[in-house]
């Protein structure tokens, strides 16, 4: 079965990304293939990650491009000159319109680190979602994957898995449970899932 050609756009330190490239490794991702890291940031330590391991890489930043339109016209052409079948927001900060999510519907899928619909939307990213989940006194969190819509946070659940909150965790060290009990398990099995499905479709 031909693998579904995926793209990874990221912003950061890319540990989410690492964990894909480490299930492709292991095996546990074989439906789909990273064939683009896009990063919105420059010298993003995600893009090291990527080079390392021999994936080709973009920069795309909205600052450096001015607008929108001009940002996301440059991701698109980075993602048809790949040939991209499956986006995956890995830490991906930017915003995408909903022109761009519309132009892939169902075929981008993103993590965010809370249970949605909790801690999620406007405003919750980063280190500021686990403040919210300690404020609110909630004692599991964890992460999801979701298709990407218009609505920030918003498309169809994929996946879910539940992490324990400890008494006296601060944000950092909820997050970076979070990271490893969930969001580096999670995403590599959503777009196991997903690259399957548009695989599957491909052979049809
Ligand atoms: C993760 O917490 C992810 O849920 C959020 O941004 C962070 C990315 O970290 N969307 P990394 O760049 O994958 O290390």
């Amino acid at each position: 079965m031909l693998k579904t050609r995926i793209a990874v756009l990221v912003s950061g330190g890319g540990t989410n990304l690492q964990a894909l490239i480490d299930a492709q490794k292991a095996g546990t991702l074989h439906s789909g293939e990273i064939v683009l890291v896009v990063s919105g940031v420059e010298g993003a330590y995600a893009l090291t990650r990527a080079e390392n391991v021999g994936i080709p890489t973009a920069v795309c930043s909205r600052k450096v491009l001015g607008s929108q339109e001009a940002f996301e016209a440059t991701i698109c052409r980075e993602l048809d000159a790949a040939g991209a079948e499956l986006i995956v927001l890995a830490g991906f900060m930017s915003i995408l319109s909903a022109d761009f999510t519309k132009k892939y519907e169902n075929r981008i899928i993103n993590i965010h680190p809370s249970l949605i619909p909790s801690f999620c939307g406007q405003g919750f990213y980063g280190l500021r979602v686990h403040e919210a989940a300690l404020d609110y006194g909630v004692k599991v969190t964890g992460a999801t994957v979701h298709f990407v819509n218009e609505i920030p946070d918003g498309g169809k659940i994929i996946l879910q898995k539940a992490v324990e909150v400890q008494p006296g965790d601060t944000p950092e060290v909820l997050q970076r449970r979070v990271m490893e009990q969930a969001e580096w398990v999670l995403l590599p099995q959503a777009a196991e899932l997903v690259s399957a499905e548009i695989a599957a479709g491909k052979g049809e």
